[in-house]
């Protein structure tokens, strides 16, 4: 189903149907309705309709996790990509590693989250599964793991470049098949906008196009949103060894 559609969103936002409103210290989770906001993912949504009933995950009050559209849309590929023995911090609402659990060809799903309230509400919410182990950790302190797939996603916002130095750091410290870092498919996309697709890595393009090639059927009536930081991108990528001369991570 097309990552875009509404029938894809609905159906995603009744796969979290288990999350009901909580407070656990200093975490509150709500369940909200309003205007669908003007953010899409990669797109400025001009639809006036309302959400209803939308997860919100606050930490000390400031919003972590809610299951938009865009939250939708930016976690498709990493859903996609998931396979073998599965890494991922932080843990949020839990969407990604539910997602994850459900594909056959996901053996494992080992969650390093900083936040033990957060570890907490997953455990209330959705139980234990077999396939699932859950840490409470600082992802950047990770080292002498392995894993076949990766999935960083402990930001509070797209295209920060600290998420260029995490995956360095924690390439060079883990043995890791493939990584992928919540909002690299905008990455990309940012790059080739600046005209720079030729400096990056060969997986990046390899991984990202396809997604990139569903994003413009869709965007083709929308405006794209670009924030035309493509080359500070590139050029954070090529500082650590990541561009395409010396890229050392193979998809
Ligand atoms: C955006 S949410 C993750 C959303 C999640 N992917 C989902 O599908 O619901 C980010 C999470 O990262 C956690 N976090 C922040 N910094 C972290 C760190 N250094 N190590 C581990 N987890 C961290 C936060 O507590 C929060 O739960």
């Amino acid at each position: 189903m097309h990552p875009y559609s509404e029938a894809y969103y609905r159906r995603e936002l009744q796969r979290m149907s288990a999350v009901r409103p909580m407070v656990l210290g200093s975490l509150v989770v709500s369940r909200e309705s309003g205007p669908r906001p003007g953010d899409g993912y990669m797109y400025v949504e001009t639809r006036r309709t309302m959400l209803r009933d939308v997860p919100v995950l606050r930490l000390d009050g400031e919003v972590w996790m809610s299951l938009t559209p865009m939250e939708v849309q930016s976690t498709f590929m990493a859903i996609q990509l998931a396979h073998g023995r599965v890494g991922t911090a932080g843990l949020g609402l839990g969407y990604f590693v539910q997602r994850a659990l459900e594909k056959p060809e996901v053996e494992s799903v080992i969650v390093y989250e900083l936040n033990d309230d957060v570890l907490q509400l997953y455990r209330r919410t959705f139980g234990v599964h077999p396939k699932l182990e859950l840490h409470h950790a600082n992802a950047r302190l990770l080292e002498g793991e392995q894993w076949d797939f990766f999935y960083a996603d402990f930001y509070r916002h797209l295209l920060t470049p600290q998420a260029i130095d995490d995956m360095a750091a924690l390439s060079s410290a883990n043995l890791i098949g493939s990584y992928h870092w919540w909002s690299i498919e905008q990455t990309v996309l940012e790059a080739l906008h600046a005209g720079l697709a030729d400096r990056l890595p060969r997986w990046m393009l390899d991984a990202y196009l396809p997604f990139l090639r569903l994003f413009a059927q869709h965007a083709r009536s929308r405006t794209v949103q670009l924030f035309g930081c493509g080359a500070a991108l590139v050029e954070e990528l090529e500082r650590h060894g990541l561009g395409r001369r010396n890229s050392f991570v193979q998809a």
